[in-house]
């Protein structure tokens, strides 16, 4: 039986260290807040460098039982946790819009989204194998096992407060590494949520150790686990700068790490397209989350021949989706995370404006639905020396730039340092073989809008960064393989 919670039991605002809530050693506290109204939802713990380390104490204390425990015990804790969350999923889901801004039906697919990935790797955990290798000398035998890296520091970003942070977790558990994280300041109440399931699920003292800090104190807190050679992998999902930063700090005790970090993903429309299909698959990418995805198609490039029926079919589409508070049954677009966020939206499209593009519909802040809305926006004449043509505007923007054949769309689209997703609409069988296998990037959508699955690895090329989340490619990140050799056999 498990058990299902109130919301407000949900909500915690201390560490959890050591199997324990703990307040922050300093005994100060910063305010999460709803982005819709600035509403203050709790004051939780303000930690610095102090209780990252007790945090990496208690990971180091538990590791080796918990690196010992059979692989069908730690499955089963995984199985439990999995078990609460979808017993939990409205709340959790409450709680995500509340915090992140995502509507209901959103926040809810997000927890049966991160929780698929929990039921995949508790499945994984026993599936760890290693390889006899074929006898090369007589009397010598050698063997390649896989084994858990050590400490994994988990740092997680605001977009996806659950899914992120769950499927970090779920591989380290999983393969036998204990864990210290610390999720954004934005959204630190779901990832503390889900801390609290995982205890309830059994997962013991000391093997799961989660943090909160403000953007202040993330650094020193963070910095701790980066100089700490006990800690032996960071996985990150944020921006490019904050990945590259990770990998310059961390390397003085050369961390294994894995950077899922920036987009500006093209999504490319072909002559011979299905247009309606295009429009579909383009909205669901763009506007999962407001936007504010890693995967979400930021320079949408259309080919002459269908440039002007297709920027019509999606400004109908776009100015028909309705923005509204999360708490609104009806709502596809809640607000944006912050007043850093909507400023950037902003800019970007002023910028593009000023250079020529022209708004088809949206192009506007919404301030009487409250703070942080932005709406649906389609750009048509968008230029590559726009800011939203090199930067991720993050946020519910389509720029439609105008090509005219295969070979200038695919160098458009590879024009970037990033190479995380990009899609693609043709129905020409050819043509699809070769662009998937030119554009630089680490997902392809062929003809599809809807990418993410924990069956599937996710994660970039490029300045997108490295490493592999979800399928059976993700544990990897999570072990290293020790090579036994045996002398003396015959
Ligand atoms: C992200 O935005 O980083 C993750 C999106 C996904 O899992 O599809």
């Amino acid at each position: 039986m498990t058990k299902r919670y109130e919301l407000s039991e949900l909500i915690r605002s201390d560490n959890f260290i050591d199997g324990k809530w703990v307040a922050a050693s300093g005994g100060k506290r910063f305010a999460v807040t709803n982005p819709a109204t600035g509403e203050t939802i709790a004051q939780v713990a303000e930690s610095d460098a102090a209780d990252a380390h007790a945090a990496t104490d208690a990971a180091a204390r538990a590791f080796p039982a918990w690196r010992d425990a059979l692989p069908k015990d730690r499955a089963s804790v995984l199985h439990r946790w999995h078990a609460l969350m979808v017993e939990n999923a409205d709340e959790l889901g409450r709680l995500i819009s509340l915090e992140q801004g995502k509507p209901f039906a959103e926040g809810r697919g997000e927890v049966m989204y991160g929780a698929s990935y929990v039921a995949w790797f508790a499945d994984e955990a026993t599936r760890i194998y290693g390889d006899i290798i074929p006898q090369q000398q007589r009397g010598k035998g050698m063997s390649a096992v896989k084994e858990p890296i050590g400490i994994v520091a988990a740092i997680t970003p605001w977009n996806f407060p659950l899914a992120m942070i769950a499927r970090k977790i779920a591989p380290a558990l999983a393969a036998g590494c204990t864990v210290v994280g610390k999720p954004a300041e934005d959204t630190p109440l779901t990832a503390l949520a889900l801390v609290m399931l995982a205890h309830e699920a059994g997962v013991p003292p000391g093997v799961l150790n989660l943090i909160s800090a403000s953007r202040e104190n993330a650094v020193p807190a963070v910095a701790d686990w980066l100089a700490d050679s006990r800690v032996r992998k960071i996985t990150f999902t944020g921006s490019t700068p904050v990945g590259k930063y990770l990998a310059r700090e961390s390397a003085g005790t050369l961390k294994k790490l894995s950077l899922e970090l920036g987009g500006n993903a093209p999504f490319i429309v072909f002559d011979d397209a299905d247009l309606d299909a295009a429009v579909t698959g383009l909205l669901a990418a763009k506007f999962r989350n407001g936007g504010q995805t890693c995967v979400c198609p930021n320079r949408v490039y259309v080919q002459a021949g269908v440039y002007e029926r297709f920027a019509d079919l999606l400004s109908t589409r776009v100015a028909a989706l309705k923005v509204a508070p999360a708490t609104d049954t009806a709502a596809q677009i809640g607000p944006m995370i912050n007043a850093r966020a909507i400023d950037k939206i902003a800019r970007h499209v002023e910028d593009a404006v000023n250079r020529g593009a022209r708004v088809l519909t949206g192009g506007k802040r919404l301030p009487e639905l409250g703070l942080n809305y932005y709406a649906p926006t389609v750009l048509a004449d968008a230029t590559p020396d726009m800011q939203l043509s090199c930067e991720e505007t993050f946020g519910p923007v389509v720029p439609l730039f105008r090509f005219d054949d295969e070979a200038d769309a695919i160098r458009a689209a590879n024009d970037t340092p990033f190479g995380l997703a990009s899609y693609f609409y043709s129905q020409d069988v050819r043509r699809i073989d070769r662009v998937a296998r030119r554009l630089e990037a680490g997902i392809v959508g062929i003809n599809e809008g809807a990418l993410a699955s924990e069956a599937a690895p996710f994660g970039g090329v490029k300045e997108s960064g490295y490493g592999r989340e979800g399928s059976k490619y993700g544990l990897d990140d999570y072990l290293s393989i020790k090579y036994l050799c045996q002398g003396g056999l015959e």
